[in-house]
C-alpha cells in the first residue's frame, strides 16, 4: 500500500513516483491548490493537489484533518522561498496524481498536539499516541529491548517465561488476585515479580536466566510507578554480587551509549549507611552536589544540647547543609523551608547566612547567634568548607529525623534552584542494605525481600544483632531514581526458614505459602544471585520525562483504572456465580 514512508523522502528522491499511506495532519485549501501535510509514524511530508488535475483535486477537497488516505504522486523540489529547513522533508513536496480515501475522520475529541487534561488523554490514548514525542518514546523502548536481548544472548542468558497465574511473591505491595473457576473460593495472584520462579530455575540447573516481564503490584501509585510495569529480570547461579553488578553495569553503559551517545563512567558504590549519612536517602541524586555534614563534634556539650532541645540519651545528630546561593534565600523562604522540614519530624531549621566571615560574627546572620563565638564559627566554616554567600541549614534532633529532614531539604533546594547541570548522568550502586527493619511494635520485616541472604562474614550479627545485620544486596540508582534492585539469595532451607521465623511467618504459613521453595532448597540448591531492573524507569530517564505514563503505550491512572476500556468493570452475575463469588458492597 505504500512505496515510501512520509518522513523518509529526501531531495535525492526528486522525480520519483511514490505511494504514501497515512493521515492528513493538516489541510489548507487555497482555491487553486490544496496543501495536505501527510503523516505516518516516521514524520510529515507536504503534498500538493493542483486544480488542473480536477478529479483528484475534487476528491482531496472533501478531506478533513486526521482522515486516513493513500496518495500517489511525484516528488518535486520546492521552490527556494517555500523550503522549510526545520522539517527533514522540508526541501521537497509531493505533487499528487491520485488519492484513495480509506476513512474520513470525524473531528477528534481532543487536539493531541495541545495540552489536554490527563483524563481526556488517557480516555483517547490511541489518539494521544499520534503525538510524535510519544511514538518516539515507544521507538526508544523497542530499541532498548532489542539491545537488551542481544546483550543477554551474547552472554549466554536464557530468556525463559514464568507463569502469570501463580501464588503471591512478597515484594512489599498487595497482590492482584484472580479467582479460580475450577476451585471456587481459591485465587491465583498475579506475580509482583518472578522472584521465586527464577530461583527455582537456578535449582533446575539453568545457569543464567533473564526475562523482560510484566509485574503486577497493587500499591499507591506515583509518577514513577504503575500497577503493571516491566522488569528486566535476571538470575545467575554460582555468581557473586560483584559480578552481577558488573554485568548490569555493562548493560546500562551500552544502553546509554547506543541511545544517548553518552559514556557513563564506572558506577561508584556507596553502602546503605553511608548513603543515608551523606544524603539522607538510599537513592541519592548525585547530580546535586550538597552533602549532609556532621557538626555534632562542635556542639557536643550540655548547654548546646539544651539550646537545641535535644535529649542527650538518644542517638542524636547535628547535621548541616551548605547551600551556595545564600543571597537568594530570604527570611520568608527560610520560614517556608522550616515548615517543609517540620513534616519530616524536625522541630526547627536553624541557619547561618555567611556574608563576610572574615569580620567574624558581625559578618553573619544566624538563628543560633546566641550560642556562637568566633572560635565556633571558624570551626564550622573550616569543617564545612563554607564561603561568603553560602547559607548553612542546621537541624539538631534524633539521627533518623535529621537524616530524613536534611535529605528531603537537599532535594527540595536542588529542585527549587535547579542547582544541577542538565544532561548529565550520575549512576551509583547502593549496597549492603540492612536485612530487617523493626516497626514500633518490635516486629521485623525484610528490607529487600525475605529470600535475600545476609552478607558473607556477617553470621554473628545475623544471629545476635538482627537490627544491625546486613544483607548482600544492591540497588542501582540513576539521577535519584531507583532503577533496579537485587541480592544474593538464601540457598539453604534451614536459613530460609529462620528468616521466615524472624519476620513472623508462622510454621503453617511458611508451609502453605512457601513450602515448595523450602522443599526445593533441599535438593541441591546452588548459590545464586540476581537483580531486576525497571524497564519503564530506564526509558523515562532516556527520554527525559518524569512521568512513567509517557513511556507505556496504555498506562493506567493513578488510581489504577483504564479510562479507555473502563477497566476494572463489573461482570455478569452468572460469571460471578461460576466463580462462587458473592459481592456485598456496603
Ligand atoms: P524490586 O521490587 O526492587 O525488586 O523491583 C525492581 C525494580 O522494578 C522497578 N519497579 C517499578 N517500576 C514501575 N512501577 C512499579 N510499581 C515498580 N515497582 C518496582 C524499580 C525497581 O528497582 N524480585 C526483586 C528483584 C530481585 O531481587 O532480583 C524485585 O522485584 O525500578
Amino acid at each position: 500500500m505504500r512505496t515510501k514512508y512520509c518522513g523518509n523522502i529526501r531531495i535525492i528522491d526528486i522525480n520519483k513516483s511514490i505511494i504514501l499511506s497515512g493521515w492528513v495532519n493538516k489541510i489548507r485549501n487555497f482555491g487553486q491548490f490544496i496543501f495536505v501535510d501527510m503523516r505516518d509514524y516516521t514524520g510529515i511530508v507536504q503534498v500538493i493537489f493542483e486544480l488542473n488535475n480536477y478529479s483528484v483535486f475534487k476528491k482531496a477537497s472533501i478531506l478533513k484533518n486526521e482522515s486516513c488516505v493513500q496518495i500517489h504522486g511525484i516528488v518535486r523540489e520546492r521552490n527556494i522561498k517555500n523550503k522549510n529547513l526545520k522539517l527533514s522533508t522540508g526541501e521537497i513536496e509531493i505533487l499528487a496524481n491520485k488519492i484513495n480515501i480509506f476513512n474520513i475522520s470525524d473531528p477528534l475529541p481532543l487536539d493531541y498536539l495541545n495540552n489536554n487534561s490527563d483524563d481526556l488523554k488517557l480516555k483517547y490514548r490511541y489518539l494521544d499516541l499520534r503525538k510524535f514525542t510519544l511514538i518516539e518514546n515507544l521507538k526508544v523502548r523497542n530499541q532498548v529491548t532489542c539491545l537488551i536481548r542481544n546483550f543477554m544472548n551474547k552472554k549466554n542468558f536464557l530468556d525463559i517465561e514464568t507463569p502469570f497465574l501463580t501464588k503471591s511473591t512478597p515484594e512489599g505491595a498487595r497482590d492482584y488476585l484472580i479467582p479460580s473457576r475450577n476451585y471456587p473460593g481459591k485465587f491465583y495472584a498475579l506475580p509482583q515479580s518472578p522472584q521465586l520462579f527464577k530461583q527455582l530455575l537456578m535449582i533446575s540447573g539453568v545457569d543464567k536466566y533473564y526475562q523482560i516481564v510484566k509485574c503486577f503490584r497493587d500499591e499507591d501509585l506515583r509518577s514513577d510507578r504503575q500497577p503493571e510495569f516491566t522488569q528486566i529480570d535476571i538470575e545467575v547461579a554460582f555468581m557473586s554480587s560483584k559480578k552481577i553488578r558488573s554485568i548490569v553495569e555493562q548493560l546500562i553503559k551500552k544502553i546509554w551509549l547506543k541511545i544517548l551517545n553518552y559514556n557513563l563512567n564506572k558506577f561508584p558504590i556507596l553502602s546503605f549507611n553511608e548513603a543515608i549519612k551523606r544524603y539522607g536517602s538510599d537513592k541519592p541524586d548525585l547530580r546535586n552536589p550538597m552533602e549532609i555534614i556532621d557538626i555534632l563534634n562542635i556542639f557536643n556539650k550540655k548547654n548546646f544540647f539544651d539550646f537545641f532541645r535535644i535529649n542527650s540519651e538518644r542517638k542524636n545528630r547535628i547535621g548541616l547543609l551548605c547551600f551556595p546561593l545564600g543571597e537568594k534565600i530570604s527570611q520568608k523562604k527560610i520560614e517556608k523551608y522550616c515548615s517543609y522540614v517540620n513534616q519530616f519530624g524536625a522541630k526547627k531549621l536553624f541557619y547561618i547566612k555567611i556574608k563576610k566571615y572574615e569580620i567574624g560574627l558581625s559578618g553573619i546572620q544566624s538563628s543560633i547567634k546566641s550560642i556562637l563565638n568566633e572560635k565556633i564559627l571558624n570551626k564550622i566554616i573550616s569543617q564545612v568548607g563554607a564561603k561568603n554567600g553560602d547559607i548553612l541549614f542546621i537541624i539538631a534532633d534524633i539521627e533518623t529525623i535529621v537524616n530524613k529532614s536534611l535529605g528531603m531539604l537537599r532535594i527540595k533546594l536542588g529542585d527549587d534552584f535547579k542547582i544541577f547541570e542538565k544532561n548529565i548522568w550520575k549512576p551509583l550502586w547502593v549496597i549492603n542494605f540492612p536485612m530487617f527493619k523493626k516497626d514500633k511494635y518490635g516486629n521485623f520485616s525484610s528490607v529487600h525481600h525475605p529470600f535475600t541472604a545476609y552478607k558473607k562474614n556477617h553470621e554473628k550479627k545475623f544471629f545476635n544483632n538482627l537490627e544491625n545485620s546486613v544483607s548482600d544486596s544492591y540497588d542501582l540508582i540513576i539521577n535519584g531514581y531507583e532503577i533496579g534492585g537485587g541480592s544474593v539469595r538464601i540457598h539453604n532451607a534451614k536459613m530460609q526458614k529462620k528468616v521466615f521465623d524472624i519476620i513472623g511467618l508462622d510454621k503453617k504459613d511458611q508451609k502453605e505459602k512457601f513450602g515448595f521453595l523450602i522443599e526445593a532448597l533441599q535438593y541441591g540448591a546452588p548459590p545464586h544471585a540476581g537483580i531486576a531492573l525497571g524497564l519503564d524507569r530506564i526509558i523515562m530517564l532516556l527520554r527525559q520525562t518524569n512521568n512513567i505514563r509517557d513511556v507505556i503505550a496504555f498506562p493506567k491512572t493513578t488510581s489504577a483504572s483504564c479510562l479507555m476500556t473502563k477497566a476494572p468493570s463489573q461482570v455478569k452475575d452468572q460469571d460471578l456465580n461460576d466463580l462462587g463469588i458473592n459481592i456485598s458492597i456496603e
